[in-house]
């Protein structure tokens, strides 16, 4: 080795050791003769300072090196003279006094700072990310990753759990995306594609008497990226056998409850684990990803629409919608541009238009409250009474401002959801070491789609129906609940799983339902529905996404920034300049004709 120690390991019993380092030039000073140099390897920094009158060789070296330059230090560590210690670093007590010096290679000056977490272009991070990734934060982030991976396959291996790798060229897998494919050179015109999860295949390691199945896997959906969505992304995949609901949700519970407690002790966790039905978390959130965290519950106001003179509330409710609200403590203060900026937010998020009601004044009983008090856009078509319902239903108190959006069910649930983070934003009401962690169970297992006339798996395909429901398959599939669950995190979206169907009639039922001709089922799903017949066990699972466990522990927006190398919000690599173009040569062997170019570099898409 080139080192004999890490910088980050250096502490007070080291003194009086000699030493030798190897790293990075972090920061460089002069004070008077002696050059400072803060040395910094993965695992943290050391000082080390060069005498000119005691190493007079080292020191000249010392003089040529500039930031991010590679070098490696001999030493001898020793006490930081009294009243320079460093109480901020974990090596602030002790300093290395060098004797020798040599430098391993050198650097270009960097594109951005490595020794401070100042703002820099996305652009130019992923260009760079092997700098970008010797940032403290980012490199913070590795580390807990790995410490997140390892405690998961530690904890699932005391517990008889089966790694298994399942392949990554496969036929597609439906998870509601778009699939990427890859062309086969032996076989022109034909194609595998990259799994959007194994769903499949771990169903088929149940058949195979696995039992216990997990793996870390890469799953590929070729969709549009967001802040919490990625073009491949990383799942812990796992199945058991024999299992009711109840087994899975407990174990996941066990799981993220020791994992949070053991790698992010900080958090406070909120046990036990909520668990609500969706409908239930849409009634009192507006969503199934609720953060659990505050309060702010919505209150169905469609009722009272009629009684009221309101045009807006009327047009809604009449044509099948709702109107729906929530109070926002202690906002009855908000300026006119802050409203406005509301009404933004809420159009921006698919309402048509968003009704606040301000009950002005001293904090009193909403029962006293006057028409004085009341400021909304809306009073004068409302009476006081029906302002005070409301405001009772929503719980506002005088002081408080209630939110209100009147539209089309699920638009105005997007809206409202959104407009409830906003606020529990703007107000403060999220502590970021605060974890609540919650499953919302039953959904329901089908949704129509409007556009496309025809119903949709809420989840998947290979959800089974509850007990009890599977009767209304065909005459109404709207109202099958399904063995479906969700993990939510904060209000992201951890995990989805479910109880599967194991028995080929059902699975071909719920098929018939989604539409899918025999000659598709056949085709897409073969592979399943004999593996089907060939005694499967009962069986079910979960996929928790890993990096959006990353972003919720460390409290991140941005998914990009808890994956090594992530693709851009445009589904580019700027390190690797990927997707990119490849040789003539190559496409010919593939026997593939390509009509028109799109260029990553600018955007610009031929299929857009
Ligand atoms: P689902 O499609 O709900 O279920 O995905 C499970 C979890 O994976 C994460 N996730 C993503 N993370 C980042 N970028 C993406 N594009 C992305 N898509 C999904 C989310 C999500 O909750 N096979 C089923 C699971 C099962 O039934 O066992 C599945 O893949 O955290």
């Amino acid at each position: 080795m080139l080192k004999t120690i890490n910088c980050g390991d250096l502490g007070p019993e080291h003194v009086g050791e000699k030493v030798t380092l190897a790293g990075w030039v972090h920061r460089r000073r002069n004070h008077g003769a002696l050059i400072f140099i803060d040395l910094r390897d993965r695992q943290g920094v050391a000082q080390v300072v060069f005498n000119p009158e005691t190493a007079p060789e080292a020191h000249e070296t010392a003089g040529s090196f500039r930031g991010e330059w590679v070098v490696q230090i001999q030493g001898e560590v020793a006490p930081r003279p009294e009243g320079t210690e460093n109480p901020n670093i974990p090596t602030g007590a002790i300093e290395v006094v060098a004797t020798g010096a040599t430098v391993l290679n050198e650097s270009l000056t960097p594109p951005f700072y490595v020794n401070e977490e100042s703002e820099v272009d996305e652009l130019v991070r992923l260009q760079y990310r092997y700098i970008d990734l010797r940032r403290a934060s980012m490199r913070d982030t590795l580390i807990l990753r790995h410490r997140v991976v390892k405690f998961i396959r530690d904890f699932l291996d005391k517990r008889d759990f089966l790694e298994v790798e399942t392949p990554i060229l496969i036929k597609s897998t439906p998870e509601g995306a778009r699939d990427y494919l890859v062309p086969s050179r032996l076989y022109p015109g034909q194609f595998y594609a990259l799994p959007q999860s194994p769903q499949q295949l771990k169903q088929l390691l149940m058949v195979s008497g696995v039992e216990k199945y997990f793996q870390i896997a890469r799953c590929f959906r070729d969709e549009d990226p967001r802040g919490d969505r990625q073009p491949e992304h990383t799942q812990l995949d796992l199945e058991m056998s024999f299992v009711e609901e109840d087994d899975v949700l407990n174990l996941f519970e066990e799981l993220y409850t020791e994992l949070v407690e053991e790698v992010t002790p900080q958090k406070r966790l909120a046990k036990p684990f909520t668990r609500l039905t969706y409908e239930e978390s849409m009634k009192r959130f507006a969503t199934d990803k609720p953060d659990l965290r505050f309060g702010m519950e919505m209150a169905d106001l469609s009722d009272l629409a009629p009684q009221t003179e309101f045009r807006v509330f009327q047009g809604a409710v009449d044509s099948g919608g709702v109107v729906k609200g929530f109070s926002a403590p202690g906002c009855a203060s908000y300026t006119r541009r802050q409203v406005d900026e509301l009404i933004d937010f809420a159009k921006s998020r698919g309402a048509l238009g968003l009704i606040t009601i301000s009950l002005n004044g001293e904090p009193g009983l909403v029962s006293d409250l006057t028409m004085d008090q009341v400021r909304s856009a809306a009073a004068r078509f409302l009476t006081l009474e029906q302002v005070k319902e409301i405001a009772t239903r929503t719980g506002a108190n005088v002081g408080d401002m209630i939110l209100i959006v009147a539209g089309a069910a699920k638009s105005t649930n997007v809206a409202l959801s959104a407009l409830r983070n906003e606020m529990g934003a703007r107000l403060e009401m999220t502590d970021p070491d605060d974890l609540s962690l919650a499953f919302v169970v039953d959904f329901p297992l089908f949704e129509y789609n409007d556009d496309e006339g025809k119903w949709d798996a809420m989840h998947h395909a290979f959800t089974s129906p509850k007990e009890g429901f599977e009767q209304y398959l065909e005459t109404d599939p709207g109202c099958v609940i399904a063995t479906c669950y969700d993990l939510v995190g904060n209000g992201v979206e951890l995990g989805s799983g479910s109880i599967r169907i194991h028995d080929r009639a059902l699975q071909e039922r719920v098929f018939k339902v989604l539409g899918y001709s025999a000659e598709e089922v056949q085709q897409r799903f073969g592979q399943l529905l004999t593996a089907f017949e060939y005694g499967a066990p009962p069986h079910g699972g979960m996929a928790p996404g890993i990096d959006r466990l990353l972003m919720v522990l460390t409290n991140r927006d941005n998914i990009r920034d808890v994956i090594a190398f992530p693709k851009t919000q445009s589904a580019v690599d700027p390190l690797f300049g990927a997707p990119g173009p490849v040789e003539q040569s190559q496409l010919d062997e593939l026997r593939l004709a390509v009509v028109g170019v799109g260029d990553p570099a600018t955007e610009e898409s031929a299929g857009a």
